[in-house]
């Protein structure tokens, strides 16, 4: 008995030392020191044994018992720890390798403009403010003392949601003036950039969708100097010093008196070319001072306050800066044509 348990010994710690896997050492314990194993089927015999033997070949079975309890437990571990091992470098990562580059965007380039307007007005004190695109054909007509008959009104040219032309979408950001005055404490000076809408066919110079800028400042003293004065330095901030302006009578119905403003030609210098449409200027923007009526209708009174307001074409600036040429490329969004700014 005790050789039948010596040679169990040495096959099962072979066995267990062979073993790759931990599954089959799991195995070789049910097969050596199972219920139904080789040592339990050696220890069936010991009715054979003498009463002194038996105390003896416990004690060794017990012994073996242990061992080999022990090495499987070894074996286990060690196998796990080589798996452990295996799976970190086989799932290594390389962290020297070059990652995936994400394409980066950037501002678009009439944002680019807008930013740098936005940055001079702040510079002098304006507040930037935002408005509603939907609008009360009071606020972008009648309180501009737009009057009912006159022709930007029509439906031929302004889109509305109702009727009675009771409601449109804005023509012009000139209505933010209207909320200006009406909500906010004198004096005022803000500009209010924003899209506006009319019912015009695209082509290389129109579109339905385009941008504008409103500026205005009410407060005592407000004189069409002031108005000269603050649009001849923000051009000369945007076109460079020494640019030249001229401000032509014209008419707006929400200003008096009011002007257009040009600048002369910063290609040509104002001798004409293809820039200018051989012209020498080109035109900014509409100004003017503020109409009596205008801020008598908003509260404000006419006698003790006056203002200037003016309002521009945010696409027309870019074009012109950018050398585009035609308004298409400022709303298609190709990359190929904005990934050049
Ligand atoms: N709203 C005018 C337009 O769309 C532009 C304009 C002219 C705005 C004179 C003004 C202004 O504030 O004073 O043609």
């Amino acid at each position: 008995m005790k050789e039948m348990m010596q040679k169990l010994r040495e096959a099962a710690l072979q066995a267990i030392l062979e073993t790759e896997d931990v599954d089959s050492l799991e195995n070789l314990r049910v097969k050596y020191l199972g219920k139904k194993g080789e040592l339990t089927g050696i220890l069936r015999q010991m009715g054979k044994l003498t009463a002194e033997e038996r105390p003896q070949m416990g004690q060794l079975a017990n012994q073996l018992r242990s061992e080999l309890e022990e090495t499987l437990e070894t074996r286990r571990t060690a196998l796990n720890e080589a798996r452990l091992e295996m799976k970190l470098l086989q799932e290594t990562v390389d962290v020297t390798l070059p990652g995936k580059k994400q394409p980066q965007g950037h501002k678009h380039p009439m944002y680019n403009v807008l930013d740098q307007i936005k940055d001079i007005f702040i510079g002098m004190g304006f507040e930037i403010v935002d408005g509603p695109e939907v609008e009360l054909s009071d606020y972008n007509f009648t309180k501009l003392n737009i009057d009912e008959g006159h022709p930007s009104r029509e439906w031929t040219d302004t889109f509305y949601f109702t009727e009675d032309s009771r409601i449109c979408l804005r023509t012009q950001t000139s209505p933010m003036q209207i909320h200006a005055m009406e909500t906010k404490e004198l004096p005022i000076r803000m500009i209010a950039p924003g899209r506006v809408y009319r019912k015009d066919e695209v082509d290389a110079t129109h579109s339905p969708m385009f941008h504008q800028i409103e500026g205005m400042v009410i407060d005592k003293g407000v004189t069409m100097s002031d108005l000269k004065a603050t649009l001849n330095l923000v051009v000369e901030k945007i076109y460079g010093k020494g640019t030249v302006t001229r401000f032509r009578p014209h008419h707006f119905p929400f200003t008096e008196p009011s002007c257009e403003m040009d600048i002369q030609c910063h290609k040509c210098g104002g001798k004409g070319c293809p820039t200018c449409k051989g012209e020498g200027w080109i035109e900014v923007l509409g100004a003017g001072m503020v109409h009596p009526k205008v801020l008598a209708g908003c509260g404000i009174d006419p006698d003790v306050y006056s203002g200037w307001a003016f309002g521009m074409g945010l696409e027309r600036l870019a074009m012109g800066e950018y050398k585009i040429t035609d308004l298409r490329l400022i709303f298609e969004n190709d990359v190929r044509f904005l990934e050049q700014f």
